[in-house]
């Protein structure tokens, strides 16, 4: 079984994830997707949330395996024998600190990271953005799967009441 990771944060999940994740599904016989945990970092959704969110977008694709990680990227990546990490890059900007990361992680434990292009359509999304249009009232529906959007919309709303 030829495997690749899709690490982030997904909160929640966009369309340019999206993208990537589906690429790599024609590339490899199994894509986990790995949500990463960062304690710092209060998010919008749950961990648990944005796996629901994360199965249902990409089960279409039926390679997918979701799951949640504290911890080291490289340390989820040889208890399952994954060889490959794969990241979008959106633009130049994404690149040093994408380098900086892929060098420490192969310097780690010799695992691999494939940059693939992001699609133009979405070279400037973000799910910080994202977050931040729908906040204020901004329509950003034609930058997420359907599901995700309603929800945004919905937890946006619950958190001004
Ligand atoms: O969606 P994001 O927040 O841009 O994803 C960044 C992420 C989660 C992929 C990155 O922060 C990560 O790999 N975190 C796991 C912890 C880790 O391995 N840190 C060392 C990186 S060299």
């Amino acid at each position: 079984m030829r495997r690749a990771v899709c690490p982030g944060s997904f909160d929640p999940i966009t369309n340019g994830h999206l993208d990537i994740i589906e690429r790599a599904s024609k590339l490899y016989d199994v894509v986990h997707v790995a949500v990463l945990i960062n304690k710092n970092k209060q998010g919008m959704f749950t961990i648990e949330e944005r796996i629901a969110l994360i199965e249902e977008t990409t089960a279409q694709y039926g390679n997918i395996e979701v799951e949640s990680h504290s911890g080291l990227l490289v340390d989820f990546c040889r208890d399952r024998g994954i060889p490959a990490i794969i990241k979008g890059l959106r633009a130049v900007s994404d690149f040093d600190y994408e380098l900086q990361m892929a060098q420490m992680n192969h310097g780690l434990t010799g695992v691999e990271t494939l940059f693939v292009p992001t699609s133009p359509t979405y070279s400037f999304l973000s799910s910080s953005l994202v977050k931040e249009v729908a906040s204020y009232g901004g329509d950003v529906s034609h930058l997420l799967p359907g599901v995700v959007n309603a929800r945004l919309v919905e937890r946006i709303a619950e958190r001004k009441n």
